[in-house]
Formats: C-alpha cells, structure tokens, sequence
C-alpha cells in the first residue's frame, strides 16, 4: 500500500514517538476561573509495517446550488434573470428583479413571447410614451429599466465588462447603458446603442470600462426615444473571471487554496427537485447561454439561469484540478418518481450526459462539448445515482437499470449508491455509498470513532455531506469546526473503508440563508471563511499522504483524538510529519444546556510539523475565547499555525 512517497532516501526505521501533551481545560463560570491539568501521551509508531497511504482523493469539495452559491455567487454573471423567465414561460412572466425607470405616463413594461430562442420564449416589451420633444417629453436621464443583479452588482474601478443583449424594434433605436449606483445616479460607466434597423432580433455586444468602485451597482438600459423596444438575454460578464471561464476569482481562490481531491456536484437536493419537472436536466444547460431556458429550483426556492451548467461544473473541477463526480436525477423527486419500467429514457439521457463528458469530439455529444470549446474529454470517473433517495419506491430498481447501462457502457466509472452501506451490507452493487451526516458537535465527535466498528469489507463510503448544524454551533462557529475536525482526523484513521468526504454547503451569499452553517460566506463584493472552512485547511495535506498507526494514552474525562500523517512537500519533495490533536471535554457537551456558565472557553486543538524522525516536542496551537464567535479569518483560527508551517523545518 506503500507508494514511492516515502522513498527509500528518508524510509522510516522502526521509531516510536512519544508525545506529551499537555491538556489544560479551564472552566469560566461567572468570573471564576478554575483550572485542571491533565497528561496525555500520543504514541506514533513510524515503521513501514504500521503506514498506510490515504486515498488521493479523501478530501474535496460539494457544490450544490443552495443559497445562491453559484447563481449570484461563483457564476459572476452580474444580471439576475437576464431572459426575463424567472417565473417560467407563462404570461405575464417575473421580470423581478427587473424594475421600471418612469411612471405609467412615459412607460409601460410586459412581457410576450417573441424572443427568437425556442427554449426561453419570453421576452420583454417596453413601450416609450414619452420622447425628447413635442407634448409628452421625457425625464431628463430618461425611461427604461433596470437590474440591481445579485444583491447589488460588484463593478470596479478599471476593471472591464462585457455587455451582450438582444434586441428589436421597428423604428431606429437610441439606448443608453450605464452603470450606476443603487439610486441611478453616479453612472462610473456608460455606452450608447444606436442603430437605425433592428427590425429583426440583433445581438448587441459591448464593453464597459468602470470609471469607480461600487459594490452595489446597477445596470440601466434608458432612452428617451418614444417607441417600443423588444429586449432578451441581457447579459454582463467581467471580462476578469478566473481563466475566462466565468468563475468569480475571489471565491474560486477559496476553493483552489483547498486543494480539494475531488467535486462532487450540482447537488443535493437541487438534482432532485421538490417535483421533478424542476429537477437539474443536464441538456437544459449546455449550449450557447442565450439558447439555456433556465430553470426554478423548486427545493431552495429561486430561479437560475443556468449559466453554470454541465459543462461549466465541468470546466471547474478541471480548473481545481479536482476528480469531477456528478450526481444525477435518477427518475426521483422529493414528491414524485418515474416508475422503473419507464426510467430507461433518462438512463439514455444519463450516457449522453458522460458522453458528453468524456465521448470523443466527433461523437453525437462530444461534439457539442467540442463545439463549446473543450474538444479534449474532461476526465469524469465518478458518478452518483441520486441524492439522499435510498428507500424510496422507485429507488433499487432505477438504480440497478443505471447501474447496469453505465457498467456495461463505461466500465471504468465508479458508481455510488445512496444507501448507507456502513450499517447493513448493500443489497446491490456499488462502487461507493454515500454517508451523510448533520449533527450537532457532541454527536459530530462521537461520530469520529463511528467507522473504527464498520466491516472492513465492501463497498467503502462516501461522506458527501458532513456538517455540525445544531443550536450550539451557530452560523458556524469554532466548537463546530472543532468537531468536525475531530469527524475528520476520524475519516483519516479510517481511510481503509472512507474513499471520500466533503463538508456541506460550501457557499452561502448573506442574502439568502438557506442552510444554518456553511463554510464560504460572501456577498457581491467580499468573502470569508467559516471556521469550518478554516479548519478544512488543516487537510489539504492530507489526500494522498501515508497514515501512520498512532494511539493515545489519556484519562476519560477528557476525549482526544489523534492522527500522523507523512506527507510530500512538492516544491522541495520532501516529506514531512503532520501531528493533529483534538481534544474536547466531555463536560463541553453535558453542560450545554447551561453553557453560558459552564462551557470551556478552551478547547485545544494541536497541529504541528516537525523533521522526521525527531524527537522534539510538539508544539501546540491552543485556540481560546473564540468559541462562541460566528466569524473567524485565518488569523483568528490558525494564524500560529501557519507560522508553524513555514517555518517547519525540513527533513
Ligand atoms: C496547568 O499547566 C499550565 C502550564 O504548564 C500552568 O501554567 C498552570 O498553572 C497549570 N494549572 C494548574 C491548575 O495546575
Ligand atoms: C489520569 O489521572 C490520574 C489521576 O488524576 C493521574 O494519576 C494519571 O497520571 C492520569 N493519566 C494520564 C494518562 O494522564
Ligand atoms: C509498530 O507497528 C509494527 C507493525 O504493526 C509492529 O510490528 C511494531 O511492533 C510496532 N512498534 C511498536 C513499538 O509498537
Ligand atoms: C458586503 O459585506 C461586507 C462585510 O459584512 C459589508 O461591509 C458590505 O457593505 C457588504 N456589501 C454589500 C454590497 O452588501
Ligand atoms: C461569547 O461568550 C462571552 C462569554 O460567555 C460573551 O460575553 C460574549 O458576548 C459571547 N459572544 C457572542 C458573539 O455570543
Ligand atoms: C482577522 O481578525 C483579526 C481580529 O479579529 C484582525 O485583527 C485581523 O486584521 C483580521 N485579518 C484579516 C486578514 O482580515
């Protein structure tokens, strides 16, 4: 099991490590502080017999489309409900959140259904009352319409936009496009669109340079030109996304620095759909973006217009250099489901999609892939039939049919079950099956120890969901980062029966909480990690690396948790010894009820790096007093620890 990372320069003699570890619990009760010191020793036995290596891929990332994670969020296009469908191809149909510059007498805004893509046919119709001369002359600056974005959309000075909008109308058109603030007024960018026949739809593109900084702009489109105006597919891009590719930089940086294994995605409940005509459909996403129809996630509740779609959940993992797993419908609502003797029309649709991912540039859906840039396959090994559907009516016998069209056709793709098969041994083949697990922290330690008892045969497991949301880990705060780092340092001891594991959800924008606790919290602008994002930093050396047997020695009123790792440093190749400690008291857990006496306003958690082999002591990272805050910044959390890290002496 052994691979050359511990090559023979550095190989491990028989060692042992000896460490001790100094626990110091300190109780606050109103101003009283009584302190109780305890001993315990870690034991790491550094011989090649007792490694193991962890899997490549243990830790990564779970993208679903909750909380306007992508829409609004990774996705950085800056119009919300470019097509003007959000409320789905109906008359009249939401504009929102659109609104109207202009009272009824200068304006009247509807919506029809002349939009010249057959998937999204609505458009919207504005008729100018007003004009620049005669009885009824328009305001100065005058009517039209506009798009706060997300929330507010996030232009900045010098940077680039890429306006493309489509357009009609009989009679010469004169618009006015600015950037403005969230009153219209300030523009810090503006283009005009003039042209004398747009009689037929016409496809306007231009670039706008931002003159200022404002975090919560909007996008006008004005005139003062009577007339009726026909518009769809308003679009505005920054031309600076990651790569070009249309990822938001600063909430990507947060997914790279990671370093995540894999992606597990679109979702979630998301894939499912509360009903299944609102679920995820792959072919609804991919193609020009102006031609996608968009769709109401009826589990989270918004509409997306699917920018980020099949391809892009591709071309991101790709980026992150992240093994991509998709999770498809598989025939399931939360509501309703395809009866198994019909599902064979989405199995089909199912291998077009890996087609799609992985088929060649000249085959049926490779070369729509191709045709959208990407000629070379994405890799796509992993798939997930269903999310959280294990159970219900339909389930077993839709799985075995994708099961078996997917094995038959693409016998290298691993398959996941939803059914846990950690308790009962599965029913049915599978490459993997998914475990989730939303608990509160006491429980969510106490799960670390849960895989050391599951048979050690079969499938191995997939943690695609793990989180703390319980009444005492708030929006996320450092008691459940904690605990999910105790879960963790668990899964490593484990990694002979846990394959992979991700924390879930991974983003949240401020303005739609959908989820208790997640782990990157943004809005238009700015951006910050959760502890629980932070504590995921203490792993990102961890997919890969060789586990080494460790045992600790400590008295049971305190609960500890321990692992070593030997990892490679690639930029100097050499390997380097990771120790994780965690240690929570139980009285954490048994007073919670009345914590504002008795909780421990310490709980330690230790990380260190030392030359292998060695004999010096570790050096501990004890994070105090911020147990109870919901927002902490790297040097909040492991400021000392990255100290460690760069100062970490070589081998
Ligand atoms: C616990 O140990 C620390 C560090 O060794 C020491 O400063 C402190 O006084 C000890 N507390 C008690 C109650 O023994
Ligand atoms: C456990 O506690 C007892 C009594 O307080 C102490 O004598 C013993 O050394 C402790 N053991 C460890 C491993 O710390
Ligand atoms: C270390 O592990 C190996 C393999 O399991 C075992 O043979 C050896 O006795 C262990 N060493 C110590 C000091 O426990
Ligand atoms: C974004 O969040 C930051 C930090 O909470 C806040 O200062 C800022 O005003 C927010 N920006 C917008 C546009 O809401
Ligand atoms: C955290 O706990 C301390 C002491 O119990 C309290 O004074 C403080 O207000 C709490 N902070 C938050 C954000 O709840
Ligand atoms: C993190 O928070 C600390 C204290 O709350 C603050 O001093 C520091 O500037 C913050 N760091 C960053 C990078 O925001």
């Amino acid at each position: 099991m052994l691979s050359g990372k511990m090559g023979s320069s550095n190989a491990p003699c028989n060692f042992l490590l000896v460490f001790l570890i100094g626990l110091c619990t300190l109780y606050r009760c109103s101003a009283a502080e009584i302190g109780a010191n305890q001993t315990a020793r870690l034991f790491v036995n550094a011989s090649e017999a007792s490694a193991r290596k962890m899997p490549k891929h243990l830790f990564g990332l779970f993208f679903e489309e909750i909380n306007h994670a992508g829409s609004g969020g990774l996705w950085a296009e800056l119009v919300s409900n470019r097509g003007f469908e959000s409320g789905g191809q109906i008359l009249p149909s939401s504009i929102s959140p659109w609104s109207t510059i202009g009272d009824e007498s200068s304006i009247s805004v509807s919506t029809d259904l002349s939009s010249s893509f057959e998937r999204n046919k609505v458009a919207l119709r504005m008729e100018v009352l007003c004009d620049s001369k005669g009885t009824n002359v328009c305001p100065a600056g005058g009517v039209g319409i506009y798009n706060p974005g997300f929330w507010g959309m996030n232009i900045e000075q010098g940077k680039t936009y890429r306006l493309v909008l489509y357009i009609r109308s009989l009679e010469p058109i004169n618009v006015f496009v600015s950037l403005t603030d969230s009153h219209g007024s300030q523009a810090v960018s503006t283009v005009s669109i003039i042209a004398d026949d747009v009689s037929k739809w016409t496809k306007v593109e231009a670039t706008l340079e931002a003159k200022g900084t404002n975090p919560s702009s909007r996008l006008q489109l004005t005139t003062t030109k009577k007339g009726v105006i026909w518009l769809d597919q308003v679009s505005l891009m920054p031309l600076d996304t990651y790569k070009g590719h249309g990822f938001r930089n600063d909430l990507f940086k947060m997914l790279a620095d990671l370093k995540p294994g894999f992606l597990r995605f679109p979702g979630g409940c998301f894939v499912e759909g509360d009903w299944l005509r609102n679920a995820f459909r792959w072919k609804e996403t991919i193609g020009p973006w102006e031609e996608r129809p968009g769709h109401f996630g009826d589990v989270w509740n918004y509409w997306t217009d699917d920018g980020l779609g099949h391809f892009e959940f591709l071309q991101l993992a790709e980026d992150l250099g992240a093994e991509p797993i998709w999770v498809f419908n598989n025939g399931i609502s939360h509501n309703d489901e395809v009866d198994s003797a019909n599902i064979i029309t989405f199995v089909q649709e199912i291998l077009d999609g890996i087609e799609f991912a992985r088929g060649d540039p000249d085959s049926t859906w490779g070369s729509v892939r191709a045709a959208m840039g990407h000629p070379e396959p994405f890799v796509l090994r992993y798939v997930a039939v269903g999310n959280e559907d294990c159970g219900k009516p339909n389930y077993l016998g839709n799985y075995l049919k994708f099961y078996s069209a997917i094995r038959h056709a693409y016998p290298d793709i691993k398959i996941i079950s939803n059914c846990d098969g950690s308790s009962l041994p599965l029913d049915h083949p599978a490459d993997f099956y998914d475990f989730h697990t939303y608990d509160s922290a006491d429980i969510m330690f106490l799960l670390a120890r849960y895989f050391d008892s599951i048979s050690r045969h079969g499938p191995k497991a997939f943690v695609s969901e793990y989180a703390v949301h319980e009444d005492n880990s708030g929006v996320g705060n450092l008691l459940g980062a904690l605990a999910e780092a105790s879960f963790l340092i668990g899964l490593e001891r484990n990694s002979d029966v846990v394959e992979m594991a991700s924390y879930a959800p991974l983003f949240l924008n401020v303005n739609d909480r959908k989820a208790v606790a997640d782990a990157i919290v943004f809005n238009s602008s700015q951006v910050f990690g959760t502890p629980s994002y932070w504590m995921q930093h203490f792993f990102i050396e961890s997919n890969g690396a060789i586990l080494l047997d460790s045992t600790l020695q400590a008295n049971s009123s305190t609960s500890l948790i321990a692992s070593a790792i030997i990892w490679q440093n690639l930029d100097n190749s050499k390997d380097y010894l990771r120790v994780k400690v965690l240690a929570m008291s139980t009285h954490t857990f048994l007073s919670r009820k009345a914590f504002a006496c008795s909780l421990p306003e310490v709980l330690l958690l230790g990380f260190s790096f030392l030359p292998f082999p060695s004999t010096q002591a570790l050096n501990f990272v004890s994070v105090k007093s911020y147990w109870n805050r919901s927002i902490l910044n790297a040097t909040d959390v492991i400021g000392t620890s990255l100290q460690a890290i760069s100062n970490s002496p070589r081998l």
